[in-house]
């Protein structure tokens, strides 16, 4: 079993998120890059992990979710600034599994990223924005080590899950 993390980031919190599922990941053969150098042919299982933006998946990582073949096994997981559990999150996560084939996604894994300083201001002004950014003025300081610790156990319960498929 050959395993890929893959990942999107732009402040750092889904690159962080993402070093740490990789480190629950107990394969022999197993990656880490971020999405744009990633193909996903060579892998049986792909972790595909992206900021939750505007309630949605950033278009760069669609045409990523879209390319991987069928018979592969998909892991999802997201940082998002709203309330952890909250359907501004989960509606990214919906839209992520419309992209795939319907069998792969073997399970999903979310946690609160901080939105950069100063930014959660502008946005409050931005109807588009304003209600995920009221909720992310609490995401301040994660991903934490509890979130990281999370999403470790995430991936080692998916490769457990993966080979027993
Ligand atoms: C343009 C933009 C749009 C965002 N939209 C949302 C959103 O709709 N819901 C949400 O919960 N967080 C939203 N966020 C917050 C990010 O998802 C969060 O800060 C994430 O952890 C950033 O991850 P990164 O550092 O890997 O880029 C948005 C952030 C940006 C910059």
């Amino acid at each position: 079993m050959k395993a890929l993390v893959a990942y999107y980031s732009e402040s750092g919190n889904t690159e962080k998120l993402a070093k740490a599922i990789y480190g629950g990941i107990d394969v022999p053969k197993k990656e880490i890059m971020p999405i744009s150098e990633a193909i996903s042919k060579d892998y049986d299982v792909i972790f595909v992990g992206f900021p939750v933006q505007a309630s949605s998946v950033p278009a760069k990582v669609e045409g990523f979710i879209k390319s991987i073949p069928e018979g592969k096994k998909l892991a999802f997981f997201v940082t998002h600034g709203s309330l952890r559990g909250g359907q501004l999150a989960i509606s990214a996560l919906y839209y992520a599994f419309s992209l795939a084939l319907k069998p792969s996604v073997i399970g999903t894994f979310g946690c609160r990223g901080q939105v950069k300083p100063g930014l959660i201001d502008a946005l409050l002004k931005n109807p588009e924005h304003k209600a995920w950014a009221m909720e992310a003025q609490s995401a301040a300081g994660h991903p934490d080590k509890s979130d990281l610790e999370d999403g470790k156990e995430f991936a080692n319960l998916m490769i457990a899950k993966a080979r027993n498929m």
